[in-house]
């Protein structure tokens, strides 16, 4: 919602600033174009500094040593940020969170970026930008009050002097659209619920009509026509009208090849229904659209950096309240599959909305494969825990390729069984399915019951409910709503399905 920071990409020749941010490594060492740039008199003084210091040049930390003449003979305060040598992309983007915690508020910064034993590469420059951005990030869109013990956060201008400006500021570029995204996703799951009311999470989606998107909007009404009477039966106590959202973006080499489908449980707060929760945390369940809100972040990001690929991304979006009109436990709904659900528990909805999404999307666009998003159970953080989301799917290839971006974009996922044994759990004695099957295995069955609405396309379910709200907080996120999903698939996209 709101960004102190802006970063720009400039050359290591251009003037520094009143603040300047060096990386260090053991010994005091500085790469050798940037001890070129600080000479010898600035290069020596943080030798000594890191000396006198107990300094241990470790990853992410920092000294700061006061303003002093010597560089262009202007007055600039030095920040040394202690670097080791990285395994992967990932690492920078941490770092960048790290130097973040350490810039000082309100001054405008020049980082050096360029490791103790070399220059960085552009992509290394990027994810650490991007790092420093994501860690930046605050939902203070509601908050009329300044706390006293926060420094005033005004915007501070970051430039990032690097050997190959302009390949870092192409890789930048990318890396602004993926914030974006992020950033959008997380507006969506901080906002609260009488704000992001169903219509409003819908206008909200289509304004991605401006950045090329074709956006679909359906009413209740439609979708009636359609037959997604298990999604409207969830939003049916509700004062809220239900809406479906679909988004294409056609960035492919051939705007009629099969694309890929990404599908999203928009459940804009879950009361439980009939079957209500109780008051306990329940103000946490205004985040039960986190998967809606990944998929609308992520078409924003792949629109954004023109994606070349061809991708749909569908969201439900319905409130599940208890009402005169509500649906009850016991309650038999027809769903668009022609499959009949028995309603056991009004509290499981976010199945029974992806069940009619899944089944349409599968249907109108015939994907290569879906990958929906869903806080679908409380039993994944009970295997899980809120550090890895947990993934299901029918298709090896398609898990793999989600577990590796996962490792590469440190939003961790680990897959979870499917099988017969599960599946039978949710037969019904009255209907063809049930929407519960009691607490044992609570994640997989939910998985197994949305399986059955994919009609045999290759598809995953990534159940997001511990990692999308309300997880520990890292150096690249500060935020409750996190934005989980956005950065994993615009990677798994990237890597394997652009042209
Ligand atoms: N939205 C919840 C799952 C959830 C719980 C997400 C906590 C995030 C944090 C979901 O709709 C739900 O209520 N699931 C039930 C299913 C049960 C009734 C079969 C659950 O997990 O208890
Ligand atoms: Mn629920
Ligand atoms: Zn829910």
């Amino acid at each position: 919602m709101s960004n102190p920071l802006k970063i720009a990409v400039a050359g290591l020749d251009e003037t520094f600033g009143p603040v300047v941010t060096v990386f260090v490594g053991k010994e005091g060492a500085v790469a050798p174009s940037v001890a070129k740039r600080l000479g010898k008199v600035l290069s020596a003084r943080i030798a000594t500094a890191v000396a006198a210091d107990s300094f241990q040049a470790k990853s992410g930390s920092a000294l700061v040593l006061p303003a002093e003449a010597g560089l262009g003979d202007k007055p600039a305060t030095l920040v040394l940020i202690g670097a080791e040598k990285g395994e992967g992309a990932r690492d920078f983007l941490k770092l960048g969170g790290q130097i973040r915690a350490k810039l000082p508020a309100n001054r405008d910064v020049t980082l050096i970026a360029a490791l103790p034993d070399g220059d960085m590469a552009p992509v290394d420059i990027a994810e650490m930008a991007l790092g420093m951005r994501l860690a930046a990030y605050k939902f203070d869109r509601y908050q009329t009050k300044k706390k006293p013990d926060e420094p005033e956060q005004k915007n501070t201008a970051v430039t990032l002097l690097a050997a190959n400006a302009a390949a870092a500021r192409k890789e930048l570029k990318v890396r602004d659209a993926v914030y974006a995204g992020v950033e959008l996703a997380r507006d969506l799951v901080n906002e609260p619920p009488n704000v992001l009311t169903p219509g409003e999470f819908a206008r909200r989606a289509a304004a991605l009509e401006k950045l090329g998107v074709e956006i679909d909007v359906l009413g209740e009404k439609e979708l009636k026509k359609l037959g997604m009477r298990a999604l409207l039966g969830v939003g049916q106590g509700s004062a809220e009208e239900s809406h479906v959202v679909i988004m294409k973006w056609l960035g492919g080499k051939d705007e009629k090849a099969a694309p890929i489908a990404f599908v999203g449980k928009g459940v804009v707060f879950d009361t439980g229904g009939i079957s209500i929760k109780p008051a306990q945390g329940m103000e946490d369940m205004k985040g039960d659209m986190g998967g809606a809100a990944a998929v609308v972040g992520l078409m924003h990001t792949l629109a954004a950096r023109k994606a070349r690929a061809n991708v749909i991304g569908v969201i439900g979006l319905v409130e599940n309240m208890p009402d005169g009109k509500a649906q009850r436990p016991g309650d038999i709904v027809t769903s668009m599959s022609g499959q009949t659900i028995e309603i056991i528990n009004t509290d499981a909805e976010g199945r029974l909305v992806l069940a009619d999404i899944l089944w349409h999307t599968k249907q109108k666009f015939n994907p290569k494969f879906m990958v929906n998003l869903a806080t679908l159970t409380g039993a994944i953080m009970v295997a899980l825990g809120q550090e890895m989301a947990g993934l299901f799917s029918n298709n090896d290839e398609l898990a793999a390729n989600l577990a590796k971006a996962g490792t590469a974009t440190g939003e961790k996922l680990w897959r979870m069984p499917l099988g017969p044994e599960y599946d039978k759990i949710i037969d019904s004695k009255f209907a063809d399915v049930k929407n519960s099957g009691g607490r044992f295995g609570g994640s997989i069955t939910a998985a197994q019951f949305l399986q059955r609405f994919v009609d045999g396309c290759p598809w995953a379910h990534l159940d997001i409910a511990g990692t999308a709200m309300g997880s520990p907080q890292t150096d690249i996120n500060k935020s409750w709503g996190s934005g989980f999903g956005v950065r994993l698939l615009d990677r798994l996209v990237a890597d394997n399905y652009e042209a």
